[in-house]
């Protein structure tokens, strides 16, 4: 038979950047409008064209759960502004110091090391409100939406990627053991993919069983995402991957090739997305949708 999931991983991408993008786009808009220099620097963040991994789990996560709304490109546009964020801070010279992203000139390269350093602070509060126009729009009640936030914020914080990045820098021309790199992996990255599972689940209103199995998925689906990274950095092109390739090892970063070599990674990050999969029986959760990007997370050539 032949393997549907790439197919079905490409549409469900497709479909989550078109419903996200109208979002951003919106708030891009709003923004670019009144604010200057800073303005336009929050435009040009939020219209870079990522590969909307994060608002395709949303969507797929609260399907499975028996969330049927439109609204939920709300939610996925909150958690895709998170990231953005992420990455324009994450490219600063402080950070890993990078020209290029998404195929485009990074922030701090277009607008300055100021505005982008106050663009990534401010698509934090951006983020807050898509979550709660997402909310409203979905008619969620107030504990709904502050349990989304909880998961969200916290995942973006000092417990997950800020805290995971705060690692990484440390972990800089030192020689991490697996089990250290596990905890900065799954902080950086890890915590927010997990939370865009577990926001899938709270809005659809997952049961306790439903929502750990979004839990542990996303648990391990966001630790193979960032192997799979690790991979890409290492083997792939700057033209294929939309940002410097071979960075990490400029940066003498710990990484999962560093420790297990590309075999060893692209084997860790396959048996990862396998256990994903795996968590979902347990719950009873149609398993298609999230076995699909699960898939294409781990064998991306981007
Ligand atoms: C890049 O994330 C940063 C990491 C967490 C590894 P993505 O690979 O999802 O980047 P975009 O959003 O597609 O640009
Ligand atoms: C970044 O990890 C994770 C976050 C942006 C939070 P990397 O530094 O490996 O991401 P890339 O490779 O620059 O996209
Ligand atoms: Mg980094
Ligand atoms: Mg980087
Ligand atoms: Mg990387």
């Amino acid at each position: 038979m032949p393997d549907v999931g790439p197919a079905l991983a490409d549409e469900l991408l497709a479909e989550a950047r078109e419903r996200t993008d109208q979002r951003l786009e919106r708030w891009a808009c709003r923004l670019e409008a009144h604010d200057g220099e800073d303005g336009r620097a929050l435009a040009y963040a939020l219209r870079s064209p990522g590969k909307r991994v994060r608002p395709a789990l949303v969507l797929a996560a609260y399907r499975a759960a028996g969330g049927l709304a439109e609204g939920i490109a709300g939610v996925a546009a909150a958690v895709e502004t998170v990231h953005t964020y992420s990455l324009v801070h994450d490219d600063l010279p402080c950070m890993d110091d990078d020209d290029l992203r998404r195929g485009r000139r990074t922030t701090h390269r277009e607008f300055g090391v100021g505005v982008a350093t106050r663009a990534g602070y401010r698509l934090v509060a951006v983020a807050a409100q898509v979550l709660a126009d997402a909310a409203r729009e979905l008619a969620l009640p107030a504990a709904t939406l502050g349990a989304m936030a909880r998961a969200l914020f916290e995942a973006g914080g000092i417990e997950g990627m800020v805290g995971g990045q705060w690692l990484d820098l440390e972990a800089e021309r030192r020689r991490l053991s697996l089990a250290d790199l596990i905890r900065v992996h799954r902080g950086k990255t890890g915590a927010l993919i997990r939370a865009s599972c577990v926001l899938g689940g709270i809005a659809a209103g997952a049961g306790p069983e439903a929502a750990k199995a979004l839990r542990v998925f996303g648990e391990e689906i966001g630790l193979a995402f960032q192997i799979a990274d690790d991979v890409l950095d290492a083997t792939a092109t700057s033209d294929q991957l939309g940002k410097t390739a071979g960075r990490d090892r400029e940066l003498a970063k710990s990484t999962y090739v560093s420790v297990l070599g590309i075999e060893g990674a692209r084997a860790d990050a396959r048996r990862h997305a396998r256990l994903a999969v795996e968590a979902l029986a347990p719950a009873g959760l149609p398993a298609e949708s999230l076995a699909a990007l699960a898939g294409y997370i781990v064998e991306r050539s981007s």
